[in-house]
């Protein structure tokens, strides 16, 4: 009897023990499971780095013109610990870590190229980046020191954790530094960022969340403004998108009614038509792909926009991820040096933007941006290149279905630019209200901003109107008053004052004048150089 009874017990206790052992085993391996996800919006894997030597590092450098060399207050970054707390400027949503779901097991190579930055600057960068960003998710920071006249600003850094420092050897300009840096990136994925920057708490999450779901994602953070005077960190409003106007310069445009209507909460990301500034993550895949930056844009300036009209035009998307924040010092001027001037290398790099990606549109820009047309922007084939071989959309496509502010100038009218017969153009002449044909010229500014308008009737050259006086026969340039001597209508490519039924007509010397209509009469026919609205009903027909 007792017998039995210890063999229940005996049962009984290893049962218990098995069911012991492999509760605690599966906890443990959950556990272990636990720890082995990326958990987002945990704490560093490591101490929060400070450098040993940090006062001695900044600490060298005394520079009495110190907001020359640098547009900014260096004693005021100077003062501040490369480790400062910043005000989370999230919205409340955001710091829920769970809106992120699932990050990549691939890692992302941070790269920052600077020329001559201020080492408090450049340390709090890279601090920023170390401290608050979780360990495995950073493969790498690449620091590609731009021929700085110090070798030291970039060399002493290089003891840091997982911090590369590369030198140019020659200056190669930021953006082919850049290049260069994505070409050494072993990570999956590439976050550009300035030299004076300061990642807040939990900014790259948000980003890589995005460009995992859609690897051909360009994702901006909100850049939020490092000020800089006071060095103290301000946030920017999270619901502006990255625009431009026709000169091709950056501006921030509000969202628009419809997306603001499709968004269901402040921190949603919304698609927009380019991102600010170099500040950005993208998959390596997808940057090579997209042939990088043009390396023949000089210095700085126009890479952004170029990233991103290519990255819209051929599949890809470009976003603002308003949970993701970064800092940057917003200065009055660039303090970047150019060796050809600063202005000339950002036209040029605009003019190279504009020729490979703007289409038929790039007239627009010259009319924003004359002095361009006779610039010299060096070749641009491996750029078509890149636009053939991923079968790239037409601009007409962007301007309809991403960026519908950017309006047509002039919209009310129906043709402008030129107004040309052949090889001749109408033009002003000086200091008379007389109007004479000439050799086209790009660079006649009389010749340019003649306008068609439907609405008006009327033929436009700046502000005055074309006009015949009764019994005359020439036309003149005087104030437009509606009159019915200002009255066009265009008939095919011929131009009829309404009022006679009468064309515009070239004569055999320079002098322009009215006559009878004459189907087909080849001194009758004139072209604009740009047509909204041409015959044939396309929308935009530009010749
Ligand atoms: C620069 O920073 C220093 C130290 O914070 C401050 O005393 C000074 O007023 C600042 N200068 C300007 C022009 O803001």
């Amino acid at each position: 009897m007792w017998r039995k009874r210890r063999l229940f017990r005996v049962a009984m206790l290893s049962t218990f023990a098995v069911v012991v052992i492999y509760y605690t085993t599966s906890q443990l391996r959950t556990i272990q499971k636990w720890r082995n996800r990326r958990k987002v919006g945990s704490a560093p894997r490591w101490e929060p780095v400070v450098l040993m030597n940090e006062l001695q590092y900044v600490g060298t450098e005394r520079d009495e013109d110190a907001f020359v060399r640098h547009a900014f207050n260096l004693s005021s970054s100077n003062l501040l610990p490369s480790d400062r707390a910043l005000p989370d400027t999230r919205h409340t949503r955001c710091h829920d870590p769970s809106n992120y779901g699932e990050l990549p097991l691939e890692t992302t190579s941070v790269i920052v190229a600077f020329h001559n930055e201020a080492r408090s600057a450049l340390l709090r960068t890279v601090i920023s980046v170390l401290n608050r960003t979780p360990s495995d998710l950073v493969e790498e920071v690449i620091l590609l020191d731009d021929c700085s006249d110090n070798e030291e600003d970039g060399a002493l850094l290089s003891s840091l954790p997982k911090v590369r420092v590369i030198r140019n050897q020659a200056r190669e300009g930021l953006v082919r530094s850049r290049i260069l840096g994505a070409l050494e990136a072993r990570g999956d994925f590439l976050m550009f960022l300035d030299s004076h920057c300061e990642v807040n708490v939990g900014w790259l999450e948000p980003l890589l969340e995005r460009v995992t779901q859609n690897p051909q994602t360009v994702a901006s953070p909100v850049i939020d403004v490092i000020d800089m005077d006071t060095f103290q960190y301000r946030p920017t409003s999270s619901q502006l998108k990255g625009g431009f106007d026709w000169s091709l310069h950056f501006k921030w445009v509000p969202l628009s009614h419809k997306q603001r209507e499709q968004q269901t909460n402040p921190a949603e990301p919304f698609l927009s038509p380019a991102v600010a500034g170099g500040l950005f993550l993208v998959s390596r895949n997808w940057f090579r792909m997209l042939g990088m930056f043009d390396s023949g844009l000089h210095i700085w300036g126009g890479e952004s926009l170029e990233i991103s009209l290519k990255s819209w035009l051929c599949g890809g998307k470009v976003e603002v991820v308003p949970c993701s924040r970064v800092g940057h010092v917003f200065r009055r001027r660039h303090p970047y040096t150019f060796p050809r001037g600063n202005a000339n290398t950002y036209l040029r790099n605009s003019k190279r933007v504009a020729e490979v990606w703007l289409g038929d549109h790039k007239r627009f820009f010259y009319e924003a941006q004359p002095n361009a047309r006779m610039m010299d922007a060096g070749s641009l084939q491996e750029q078509h290149e890149v636009k053939s071989q991923l079968d790239c959309k037409p601009f007409q496509w962007y301007l309809e279905n991403i960026f519908p502010e950017l309006k047509l100038p002039n919209e009310e009218n129906s043709a402008f630019g030129q107004l040309r017969q052949g090889s001749l153009c109408l033009q002003s002449v000086e200091e008379s209200s007389a109007i004479k044909l000439a050799e086209c010229s790009e660079s006649e500014p009389s010749q340019h901003s003649w306008a068609f308008s439907v609405h008006t009737a009327s033929i436009q050259h700046r502000k005055l109107c074309l006009t015949v006086h009764d019994r005359a026969k020439c036309p003149v340039l005087e104030t437009c008053t509606q009159s019915y001597q200002q009255k066009w209508s265009r008939h095919g490519r011929a131009v009829v004052l309404l009022s006679s039924g009468q064309c515009l007509e070239s004569g055999t010397t320079s002098e322009v004048r009215l006559s009878e209509c004459r189907r087909g009469a080849v001194s009758q026919q004139w072209d604009f150089t740009v047509e909204l609205q041409a015959q044939d009903d396309h929308p935009v027909n530009i010749t």
